[in-house]
């Protein structure tokens, strides 16, 4: 089916479950304020992204999953308005695996085909190959993404039969037996419901989605898969977080809306949006500077996205993500780091920070390497 903008909108039309919910432990401290799915990847939250994604493929009757940052999460997105979709919040009664969330979605998802996609993943490529067919039935109780990855204990696991279908589903397998991840979006059918009400909660007391997909392999349903050929990261730790910030960087516009002195260099592609200053710099791209943000005498780049209102003054910055209204000043040199929200970092020394809102570090000339 396609619309007059040349969307194909898949029929029937799909519902979409976005996962915002759960507890951000790997990316503490920025975690224990913010919501992991609201950092900015070029200066724009993940979960913009995601929404982004499934709009771009027709699904816009979106349900999200929402736990303790649910405020934030809803300021940041509203009612979907935006972008054509509409929203509906889900509130987790408490971060139990993505299969209970889609227990608790049970009354918005009712027997519609769904895309599940995970709040925090993100993807080179549009979602369009993916749904394709899908929701047209065909006895099909799931379609998962599986993607190459080199430590797939991290992720859940699927092993192929001879026959090249799945045959195994395996959650953060110690020792895996096949170098396959599931990527976090799922297509489901209505089987699905009845599978995440039969398991029980694994080893770390979650209703793992994996343990649900089992579910209907065991029982003989069919779970197709279609491995992925562009870029996917799952940012939920700093440096897959920081990957991803290079990646998206990489495909950046130059457009120099905001003020940049005579004296300031700029060096490949370079985005300074309007109500930015920049000021005796020397800003190396890919590099995004956010508006009513100050950089100052200062090197910052490659790959730095500058949020709103931050302000970099007598420093060097490379590799990192500065969330909105952080400051870095008096000789710091920063690389790799991702700084919270009105973070402060100064001082002569060198450093690679992972910092929570309001946080402040004063580094001294022997300060160096990794630090939380
Ligand atoms: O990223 C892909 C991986 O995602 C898969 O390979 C795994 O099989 C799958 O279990 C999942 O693993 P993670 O451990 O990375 O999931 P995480 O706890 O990070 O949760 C994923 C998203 O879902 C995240 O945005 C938080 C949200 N969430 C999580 C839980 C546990 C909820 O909304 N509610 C929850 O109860």
């Amino acid at each position: 089916k396609g619309t007059a903008s040349g969307l194909r909108v898949p029929s029937p039309p799909m519902k979409g479950l976005i996962l915002a919910g759960g507890s951000g432990r790997r990316l503490r401290p920025l975690t224990h304020t913010s919501a992991k799915q609201l950092v900015p990847i070029a200066n724009k939250p993940i979960l913009h992204y995601v929404v982004e994604d499934l709009v771009g493929v027709g699904v816009t009757d979106l349900g999200i999953i929402v736990g303790d940052t649910a405020a934030e999460i809803r300021d940041s997105v509203g009612d979907g308005s935006r972008w054509g979709a509409t929203v509906t919040y889900i509130e987790q009664s408490a971060p139990l695996g993505l299969a209970h969330a889609v227990v608790e979605a049970g009354v918005f998802l009712g027997d519609d085909p769904f895309v599940m996609y995970l709040g925090d993943n993100m993807f080179e490529d549009s979602l369009e190959a993916v749904v394709e067919g899908f929701a047209e039935g065909g006895g099909v109780s799931a379609r998962l993404l599986l993607s190459r990855v080199d430590d797939p204990s991290s992720f859940g696991v699927a092993e192929l039969g001879d026959d090249g279908s799945i045959s195994q589903l395996v959650e953060k397998p110690e020792n895996p037996n096949s170098d396959l991840a599931l990527v976090g979006v799922y297509l489901f059918g209505s089987a699905i419901h009845e599978a995440v009400r039969s398991i029980q909660p694994s080893a770390r007391g979650e209703l793992e989605i994996t343990d649900a997909i089992s579910w209907l392999l065991e029982r003989g349903d069919t779970v197709e898969h279609h491995l992925l050929d562009g870029w996917w990261i799952d940012t939920g730790k700093k440096d897959p977080l920081l990957e991803c910030n290079r990646l998206v960087l990489d495909d950046l516009t130059a457009d120099v809306a905001g003020s940049v002195d005579a004296a300031s260099v700029l060096e490949g592609t370079v985005r300074v949006e309007a109500g930015a200053e920049v000021v005796g710099c020397t800003l190396v791209g890919p590099v995004v500077v956010a508006a009513g943000a100050r950089i100052e005498d200062s090197r910052v780049g490659p790959y730095v996205s500058v949020g709103a209102d931050c302000t970099i003054t007598d420093a060097t910055v490379d590799h990192s993500v500065l969330m909105e209204s952080s400051r870095v000043a008096g000789g710091a040199h920063l690389s790799d780091s991702v700084l919270g929200h009105h973070a402060e970092v100064s001082g002569g020394g060198s450093a690679s920070l992972l910092l929570g809102d309001h946080s402040v570090v004063e580094l001294g000339e022997s300060t160096g390497g990794e630090g939380v």
